[in-house]
């Protein structure tokens, strides 16, 4: 039996989800129009919105059911956006969301500002809560986190001799930290118990390395409709990420010369790509990718072990295997 959807795994949270839509469209509209405009592009661009459900889930599966938790998914769902819009101009990316990206619409610098515009919102969102709520710390950290690893990730462009350990490390600072953060301050708003504070977290961490890895795979094989990302783009640009790296450890040397040559060329890489399907398909990376992110979804689910029996609680469970089972 294939794993549910996301939609239908949140059915349940079906109202939370719209007050969140609500309240994005809210908090970030702007009196002036091109500002809107641009805004809005990329705000009802839709999305999983994987951030927000796991905030509210994890709020609801630690007693807390208020509209506070609103309040915060739409805070870390702004962070991630802003996170997109940049992401999209560093990777050169056509396509998000299966619309045309800020960047190529209306220039890098509208791109640019449009991020800083969102990150705006979030600190304002933020000063108007109480002085010592923990998500305020929790958020500063992981989008430090967050552009920590983009950075790091920027400087290794181009390097095809990455190490996976190094390449699960960039992976949890620039995807694991705000998908954690999430987890995290949805526990926080219903309960004390560390104990369980530390096992979303242990959640969101597996979480967030069964999600890149899952991102990264779909790169290669996902169809592009669905995805609503352009096809092979990591390798466009030069991003070794992880099939990449499973599959010259275990190729031949030749062929890790050729991959190698793919991946240094100039030009974009569609006369390779026949020659990389192949070659993914002869080293059966896409089950080991699978495999991996299993890996991590089954740590997750195990960290769920201290959390009380509850339909939210379930909800995750479902989630971590919904994380690896994805089509986009
Ligand atoms: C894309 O995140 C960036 C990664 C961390 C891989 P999502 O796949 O959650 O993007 P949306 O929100 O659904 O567009
Ligand atoms: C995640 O990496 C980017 C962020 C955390 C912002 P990717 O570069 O793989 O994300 P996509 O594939 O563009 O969504
Ligand atoms: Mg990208
Ligand atoms: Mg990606």
């Amino acid at each position: 039996m294939s794993s549910p959807s996301i939609s239908e795994i949140c059915q349940f949270i079906k109202d939370d989800l719209d007050a969140v839509e609500k309240k994005l469209r809210e908090k970030t509209a702007s009196h002036y129009d091109f500002v809107d405009l641009a805004v809005q592009h990329v705000i009802e661009g839709g999305g999983k919105r994987l951030r927000p459900v796991l905030l509210v889930l994890s709020a609801k599966a630690c007693g807390y059911d208020g509209e506070d938790a609103h309040t915060l998914a739409v805070v870390v769902e702004l962070i991630h956006v802003a996170s997109l819009v940049h992401d999209d101009v560093l990777d050169e990316a056509p396509i998000r969301r299966k619309r045309e990206t800020l960047h190529s619409k209306w220039g890098n610098k509208v791109a640019v500002l449009v991020g800083d515009y969102l990150h705006a919102r979030v600190l304002s969102m933020l000063v108007a809560r109480h002085a010592d709520d923990p998500a305020m710390s929790i958020l500063s950290d992981a989008t430090q986190a967050m552009c920590e690893g983009e950075v790091i990730h920027a400087y290794k462009n181009g390097d095809f001799n990455i190490s996976q350990d190094d390449y699960l490390k960039i992976v949890g600072l620039k995807t694991g930290r705000l998908i954690t953060a999430s987890c995290m301050i949805g526990a926080i708003l219903g309960t004390k118990d560390e104990k369980i504070i530390q096992a979303l977290r242990e959640y969101g961490e597996a979480v967030g390395a069964a999600f890149q890895i899952i991102d990264d795979l779909l790169d290669f094989v996902a169809d592009q409709e669905k995805f609503g990302k352009q096809s092979f783009s990591d390798l466009r640009e030069g991003k070794l990420t992880f099939p990449m790296i499973y599959t010259r450890e275990v190729c031949t040397a030749e062929e890790r010369t050729t991959l190698e040559q793919v991946f240094n060329a100039d030009t974009e890489p569609d006369s390779a790509i026949e020659w990389i399907e192949a070659l993914l398909r002869r080293y059966r990376t896409q089950a080991h990718c699978l495999g991996a992110a299993q890996v991590y979804a089954d740590r997750a689910k195990s960290a769920l072990a201290a959390l009380p029996d509850t339909p939210a609680g379930r909800a995750l469970q479902q989630l971590a295997d919904y994380v690896v089972s994805r089509d986009w």
